[in-house]
């Protein structure tokens, strides 16, 4: 089946991939250009580093170079912006890129939940924000002593706020926080979904009215979002997969449904993902429940093992990525660099006025993770 992502291997391409090289090697430390898992292979084998989210928000924040090429969707980038040092500058090669599930919450939203959470539960209750959301919504985590946390990392830092006896507010993505809750194995009484009007679902249908859950005792809400990619995966396609190998071992993103999950051998990020297979042995079976662009490429990277998607589901934000647009966007930095007045392609800036508070949210991850001192001030 065609796909958004396949490579054209063309004279074009070589000449496209080609002028890439040069234009790196000329402008050297200046720039650097990470990719996510999810990028068309051709991206991936002209960027600096390939990685989750996590894993590019930090190698990101660490970077010197003045320019950083980011081939990802949006939020990514913002993020990368967010955290980037004062004279850097993130691009990003087609803005039209984004995420519709980061797109299913905004600051607005998610401050007047909040406020009637806290309400509810007499506590300030921490909001826990997935990273694909939007800078306005970081900086509200930010502001309201939460972090932003990534596939790889959510169970830790959901625990973190547990621990702190503080009940949290996880958003956009519910199958994450779900996915997560169950791991650490949180009691379903004490889980409820956020509906977009507001309204509170519990978990756990107790159908006696004495013990009907109570919002007040809630100890993770969890707003009703999802990634329309990794929503196409169902457990009968796992059972199909495993009728025609009973060897196989199957593995999927956490953004798939909780039944889905559950009936995996095991979830985790793209990194995750990757790392496990890459660590299979040869002759070894896998299906993979995540972006069908990636699963081809670890395919390609590992031909001694069977590598194929759950289903054929691709993020075509990730695919606008493309090597043209990467070539222009170093094009427009070489142009930029001799006459100041070129534009560059294309620039992602954040209010300033919201900056500050979205790297507190996106630091706060990054200490806890890492187990940084700062991890302890909110
Ligand atoms: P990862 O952090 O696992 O790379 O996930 C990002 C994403 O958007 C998955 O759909
Ligand atoms: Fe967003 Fe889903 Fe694409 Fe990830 S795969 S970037 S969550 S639309």
């Amino acid at each position: 089946m065609a796909s958004p992502h396949d490579i054209q291997t063309n004279d074009t391409n070589s000449a496209i991939i080609n002028e890439i090289q040069e234009l790196k090697k000329e402008l050297g430390q200046q720039i650097i250009m990470p990719a996510h898992h999810y990028q068309k292979p051709e991206v991936v084998a002209v960027s600096d580093f390939v990685g989750d989210s996590y894993k590019l928000s930090k190698e990101g924040a660490a970077a010197s170079a003045r320019f950083i090429v980011f081939c990802g969707v949006r939020f990514m980038a913002e993020s990368a912006a967010i955290l980037a040092a004062p004279g850097q500058t993130v691009l990003i090669p087609d803005p039209v890129a984004g995420c519709p599930m980061a797109d299913m919450i905004d600051a607005a939203q998610a401050e007047a939940i909040l406020d009637k959470l806290d309400a509810l539960t007499g506590q300030a209750v921490a909001p826990l924000t997935y990273m694909n959301s939007y800078a306005d919504m970081k900086a509200l985590t930010g502001r309201r002593g939460g972090a932003i946390c990534t596939s790889s990392n959510a169970a830790k830092l959901l625990n973190h706020y547990l621990d702190a006896g503080k009940p949290v507010f996880f958003g956009p993505d519910f199958n994450l926080g779900i996915n997560v809750a169950n791991d650490l194995g949180i009691d379903r009484k004490r889980i409820f979904r956020v509906r977009k009007d507001g309204a509170l679902e519990c978990m756990e249908s107790v159908t006696d009215s004495v013990k009907t859950p109570n919002p007040s005792q809630g100890l993770l809400f969890i707003w009703d979002g999802f990634c329309h990619v990794h929503k196409t995966f169902k457990v009968d396609q796992i059972q199909a997969a495993r009728s025609r190998n009973p060897e196989v071992q199957v593995i999927v993103h956490p953004e798939s449904d909780e039944a889905v999950v559950q009936a995996a051998d095991s979830s985790g990020s793209t990194e995750g993902i990757y790392k496990t297979v890459a660590a299979g042995t040869p002759g070894s079976s896998w299906v993979v429940g995540t972006e069908a662009s990636f699963v081809h490429r670890l395919a390609a990277e590992y031909p001694d093992r069977s590598i194929v998607p759950l289903r054929e589901s691709y993020c075509f934000n990730m695919a606008r990525i493309t090597l043209d647009n990467v070539l222009a966007s170093l094009r427009s930095i070489k142009a930029h660099l001799a006459d100041p007045l070129r534009p560059l392609y294309h620039i992602v800036s954040v209010d300033p006025a919201v900056k500050a508070d979205a790297a507190l949210a996106l630091n706060r991850m990054i200490d806890i993770v890492e187990g940084r001192a700062g991890g302890a001030k909110h």
